[in-house]
């Protein structure tokens, strides 16, 4: 039977069925079976149950490119004093976009609410290993599977004990027993019991099981006058050791490279209220500042007019026009890597009118056009500050091969993306790019034809490439 991830979908598909499970108090996934029994039986409810989520608007937040993947976890909280811990553990782990289903114990309920965790995780609460509802099509199963990570917080010696051994007689370590993903345990107990012999024996298996333990630290404990090793460690330490399982560090093969990358449309103006303008988002030039700056970089990105948040830890000149586009790359220079992904305009208007240009009946406005200066051209013939690597982008509409090739020749760069930009495409505007990489070598050029991925996929195969043609290193993580 196929599973369906439903973190997955499309945002806006994801915003609906978030709304929808929650007027229904059901879990989004016990939402989704909902609607499926209800299509296959005919008594399909109108799609629109609330208004339909907003589409972006100029006053829309703007979208920021290159952020977190998303992850998901399922939280085990058992039975013990520091369960209170884990509803920061919940918010800690959200900010940092990570969903979050949570399992209680039965011992865990005496000390915190399935409503406060609930409220905490806006998701349903999972208690009990036979309940009906989540259930009838092994719920233990989905929760032990359709995460990433499972972490337990607080991991009592108990629970410890019970996973050490496999037993599976409730919803917790029916979970546990059950799943394929890693394990992350955050014990906390009095430190008598994390000396016992027993619960040694349990951690070392635990361990040898490939079981990744945080903590526990040593301090005061709840019993007054006792201290030692046993206190869980805080959420914000637990939340860093999930993100770490989750999302790996990346190494840094551009690290000590400053790369230079233009991104977005520009805004040739007219008069002081029109302008020229393309269609370009900016959302790959802006993707590949983030893969850049992930993969170690300086990076300094000069953007014409885009609806796109600021990569983090990326420097952003912002520019309206093609003259002030370049001369913001020149400042920025030198550079080891230089990527022109902007849509530069190709003609401005000559005699920009200092005052808006008024309609007058039977007659057009005298729009004489000059042409832009050519930032690509111009950098890559440079004689002493020109880039080692100098990148260029051909969005054609025809002959995508062939054009790209002449323009590799005359703009005198050393890489061509080249991509097809025909509106059936969808890519100007789009999220996703097909893409074709041509390149100079040993006087020949190769042409490498990419099959059609994300935007931010494009990003992360290009600066593969190019830390690999830069410093002869990899992106992938070290196994
Ligand atoms: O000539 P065309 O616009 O097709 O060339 C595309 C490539 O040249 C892109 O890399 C674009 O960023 C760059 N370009 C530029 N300055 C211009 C025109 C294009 O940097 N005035």
């Amino acid at each position: 039977m196929a599973s369906l991830t439903i973190r997955k979908l499309d945002d806006a598909v994801k915003t609906y069925l978030r709304l929808r499970s929650a007027k229904n108090h059901r879990s989004v996934e016990e939402e989704v079976r909902v609607i499926l029994r209800e299509l296959i039986e005919g008594r399909e409810e109108p799609l629109t149950p609330f208004s339909a989520p907003p589409t972006p608007s100029a006053t829309a937040t703007p979208q920021r490119i290159g952020a977190l993947p998303e992850a998901s976890v399922t939280l085990i909280i058992g039975g013990g004093i520091a369960a209170y811990k884990s509803l920061d553990l919940i918010r800690r782990l959200k900010e940092r976009r990570i969903e979050v289903r949570c399992v209680l114990t039965k011992a865990a309920q005496q000390f915190v609410t399935p409503l406060a965790v609930s409220a905490l995780s806006h998701e349903r609460v999972y208690t009990d290993l036979f309940d009906p509802q989540s259930e009838f099509d092994a719920g233990h199963i989905r929760l032990a599977r359709e995460c990433d990570l499972i972490v337990v917080a607080p991991a009592t010696a108990d629970l410890m004990a019970k996973m050490a051994n496999g037993h599976a007689d409730d919803l917790a370590s029916a979970i546990l027993l059950a799943t394929n993903r890693k394990i992350l345990l955050a014990p906390a107990m009095n430190p008598l019991m994390w000396n016992n012999a027993a619960t040694r024996r349990n951690v070392t298996q635990l361990q040898r099981d490939g079981v990744v333990l945080i903590g526990p630290n040593s301090g005061e404990m709840a019993e007054a006058g006792e201290a030692g090793v046993g206190r869980m460690s805080e959420a914000i330490e637990i939340a860093t050791a999930a993100e770490r399982l989750l999302r790996p560090p990346m190494p840094k093969p551009l690290a000590g490279k400053r790369v230079l990358i233009t991104a977005g449309p520009t805004h040739e103006p007219i008069d002081p209220v029109r302008y020229i303008a393309n269609r370009s988002s900016g959302k790959q030039g802006f993707a590949i500042a983030a893969a850049a700056q992930a993969a170690g970089a300086e990076v300094i990105l000069v953007s014409g007019p885009v609806d796109l948040g600021d990569p983090a830890g990326v420097t952003v000149k912002h520019v309206e026009s093609a003259r002030q586009m370049l001369e913001q790359v020149q400042a920025a220079l030198p550079a080891d890597i230089a990527i022109f992904a902007a849509a530069v305009a190709d003609w401005r208007v000559a005699n920009e009118g200092e005052q808006k240009l008024k309609k007058t009946a039977g007659s057009m406005p005298p729009l004489q056009l000059v042409e832009n200066p050519d930032i690509l051209a111009t950098i890559s013939r440079l004689a002493d500050k020109r880039p080692p690597l100098v990148i260029g982008f051909a969005a054609e509409t025809e002959h995508l091969i062939d054009n790209a090739k002449t323009k590799l020749a005359r703009k005198g760069c050393d890489w061509i993306v080249a991509n097809d930009v025909s509106p059936a495409t969808g890519v100007m505007g789009g999220d996703r790019n097909t893409v074709h990489l041509i390149s100079r070598k040993d006087g020949e050029i190769a042409v490498d034809s990419w099959p059609v991925m994300t935007k931010e996929q494009v990003a992360i195969e290009l600066v593969a490439h190019i830390a690999k043609s830069a410093t002869g290193k990899s992106l992938e993580p070290a196994s």
